[in-house]
């Protein structure tokens, strides 16, 4: 089995700063530091996937300007495949405005630049190029047109492989491209956007039992297999099939320095493993060590573990069990 992913998307700069606490609507907070890191989340899920071992290819778009040649180079670096990410003249590429306080937790404002240029006929040309063929999973995120990630969907369908959707940021999802996705990936805040209305409000404090009484819910919007993330608080797994199941998954202990991009290694790892063919519920236990692991050092793409760091982590978690 080839075991390659396609991803489709965002390519970003991300413009980090670093303070004590985010700024209060109207405040003005001195911040620690400044750093600008490659980013989006398309891009990040392609690098983590590469130091997960995975023959990745990316398809986006990027400026023509320093950033752009910046996000082409570091995933280049990462051993991902940027030949279908194009370069379009005279627009920026994409950024990204992170604030990040001193719990590593984050919050962000992107301008898609080149981002929003990434059409359907993108994907047409990707297709002709046979950068779909062979794929085992394709992995979609929503920074780029809805049209351009139903079109990528489609190709992943036809192509053969597993569609995975992370549905970040939150945008309310066509019948066509919901009917295209196998793996639906959300975090609290974005179900309750989904599912949202009505008499259920998903949090983060949810129960694994209050999360099985939505997977419905998740079903009626077209959705079957489903993993949401819960930061600190782990994951829950909904799969319908064959028999009605919640799992939950707990999130490894690790001390949290920057939490940014931590959601888009969670996604690569499920890709990575799906690919290689894993359960989705093992792929989702072994991504919840991967995103942990990149939660503990700064920025999104510098902080992605190899597979070698995510294996011995592992080994760790289970000797500090056996004691
Ligand atoms: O998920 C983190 C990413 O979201 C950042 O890298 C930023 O670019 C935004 O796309
Ligand atoms: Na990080």
């Amino acid at each position: 089995m080839d075991s390659s992913v396609v991803v489709v998307g965002s390519l970003n700069a991300d413009l980090v700063f670093s303070a004590e606490r985010m700024p209060d609507p109207g405040e003005t907070v001195a911040g620690a530091d400044f750093a600008v890191h490659p980013g989006g989340k398309s891009a990040n899920q392609a690098v983590a996937a590469a130091r997960l071992g995975a023959r990745v290819r990316l398809v986006g778009a990027v400026g023509d300007d320093p950033h752009g040649e910046m996000l082409r180079a570091s995933a280049e670096a990462a051993g991902v495949d940027v030949s279908a990410v194009r370069v379009v003249a005279g627009v920026p590429s994409g950024v990204a405005g992170i604030t990040v306080d001193a719990r590593g937790e984050n919050s962000i404002v992107i301008i898609p630049g080149a981002n929003g240029m990434l059409a359907p006929g993108d994907i047409a040309a990707a297709r002709s190029h046979s950068v779909f063929e062979g794929a085992a999973v394709v992995c979609l995120c929503l920074e780029v047109p809805m049209p351009t990630v139903l079109a990528a969907a489609q190709a992943g369908r036809d192509a053969g492989a597993t569609v995975i959707l992370n549905l970040s940021p939150y945008a309310a999802i066509p019948p066509e491209l919901a009917a295209c996705t196998d793996v639906l990936l959300v975090n609290a805040r974005e179900a309750g956007q989904l599912l949202g209305s009505g008499d259920l409000e998903p949090s983060s404090d949810w129960t694994a039992t209050d999360w099985a009484e939505a997977g419905p819910a998740f079903v009626r919007a077209g959705f079957r297999k489903v993993i949401v993330t819960l930061g600190a608080r782990g994951a829950v797994l909904l799969d319908p099939d064959p028999a009605a199941a919640v799992v939950p998954l707990e999130s490894t202990p690790v001390v949290p320095v920057d939490t940014t991009g931590a959601g888009d290694g969670f996604t690569a790892a499920v890709t990575v493993r799906l690919a290689a063919g894993d359960s989705l519920e093992d792929a989702a236990r072994y991504a919840s060590v991967a995103a942990a692991l990149a939660t503990t050092r700064p920025g999104a793409q510098p902080s992605y573990p190899s597979a070698g760091e995510v294996e011995e982590k592992i080994r760790h978690a289970g000797r500090d069990a056996e004691r």
